[in-house]
């Protein structure tokens, strides 16, 4: 069994941040999120894994996650020119899958429970190709499958405008080599790409069987700055444990699960968890509440955070305000000329200068 995690794409739905950086390497708990579709393969056995990558953000992608050494594993990168769409992906990807059956996995996806038992059952039955589904509220921002009261597939459809049900198609898929051929008879769709739901919705047609799960736990599609704001919420709720590395004086207090790396130092502050502060930073005088991250080297004085991924190298200083449900940008400097309460809610590109007056 092989792996394919897509992080290609444009990331057009997370820009300004996604001009400079690849959204699948937007941290969630200071973690990229690229990292945990890698990590779910590693845990379901999987040794081979091949990452499409675009022309644009392929060197940060191959520079982040490098060839897999550091987890055993051996990682292959597959450049795929235009994000032609995920069949197109898979087309591209040809040569390194062969034959064999595997994964597929979408980047900018995260999924609670991990993919080995999928793996296990897929081995073990005698379907070509078998989907995960979940239920949501606005499923015409998916792929939707209709199922039959035996839970067979009766149709696929990729955004339909009026959704026949509230299904939507998870972006993890097992697939064996049926999946070529099918995605040999698809054309691209009205949207111009070729669309692995309609290659699915082929293998169906031309009489393969494809089975399918419902997940009962969270699943989310990270595309855009809500859902990272989401995914960092539900990922430190339930993954962070205590972790102090760095220096905590006496006018500061922590409570709830928090995480703090080496080389940080907190004066004067109180942070509630759950939350993770990178390494090497310093807050002074600051308060960070929960579901939030600050990414290694920020600078903190002054300043209310709730609910934000802050990255690397952020300078918010001097602010006296608050700032919340925010995702800001690599290297950032935000400062404020005056000390009037005020609060924000911000959506910050890399290397974004901000100073409020
Ligand atoms: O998240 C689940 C949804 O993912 C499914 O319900 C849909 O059926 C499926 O089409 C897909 O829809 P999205 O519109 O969310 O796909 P997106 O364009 O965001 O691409 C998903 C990932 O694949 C993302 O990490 C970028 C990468 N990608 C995308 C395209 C179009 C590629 O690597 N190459 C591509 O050509």
């Amino acid at each position: 069994m092989k792996g394919l995690i897509l992080s290609g794409g444009k990331g057009t739905r997370m820009r300004p941040i996604t001009h400079t950086a690849a959204k699948q390497l937007l941290p969630v708990a200071n973690k990229p999120i690229l990292y945990y579709g890698v990590e779910a393969l590693i845990d379901a056995g999987i040794k081979e894994i091949g990452i499409i990558i675009s022309p644009e953000t392929g060197e940060d992608v191959k520079g982040c996650v490098g060839n897999g050494d550091r987890w055993g594993i051996r990682v292959e990168y597959i450049l795929q020119a235009e994000p032609a769409g995920l069949a197109h992906a898979v087309k591209t990807a040809q040569d390194f899958l062969g034959d064999d059956p595997f994964v597929m996995y979408l980047g900018d996806n995260l999924i609670k429970d991990g993919v080995g038992p999928l793996v296990e059952r897929f081995q073990k039955g005698s379907a070509d190709a078998f989907i995960l589904l979940k239920e949501v509220e606005n499923p015409s921002s998916f792929g939707v499958a209709v199922l039959d009261e035996k839970g067979g597939i009766v149709v696929l459809e990729e955004k339909p405008a009026q959704p026949k049900s509230n299904l939507a198609l998870v972006g993890v898929y097992l697939f064996n080599k049926e999946i070529h051929k099918a995605i040999s008879l698809i054309k691209p769709s009205r949207r111009g790409e070729l669309e692995i739901t309609d290659a699915i919705q082929k293998l169906i047609d031309i009489g393969h069987k494809v089975d399918s799960h419902i997940l009962r736990s969270w699943w989310l599609d990270t595309g855009k700055k809500d859902d990272m704001l989401e995914a960092n919420r539900v990922v430190l709720d339930e993954m962070v444990d205590v972790n102090i590395a760095g220096s905590i004086d006496e006018g500061s207090r922590v409570s709830g699960r928090v995480a703090i790396g080496k080389g940080t130092q907190l004066k004067n502050c109180t942070v509630r968890g759950p939350a993770v502060i990178g390494e090497d930073c310093i807050l002074e005088n600051s308060y960070v509440g929960p579901f939030t991250s600050i990414g290694d080297r920020a600078r903190v004085s002054f300043a209310e955070i709730e609910h934000c991924i802050l990255r690397e190298d952020c300078k918010i200083t001097d602010f006296h305000g608050r700032i919340a449900d925010s995702l800001i940008g690599v290297n950032v400097e935000l400062t404020r000329g005056d000390n009037r309460p005020v609060a924000y809610r911000l959506m910050l590109g890399d290397d974004s200068k901000v100073e409020v007056v």
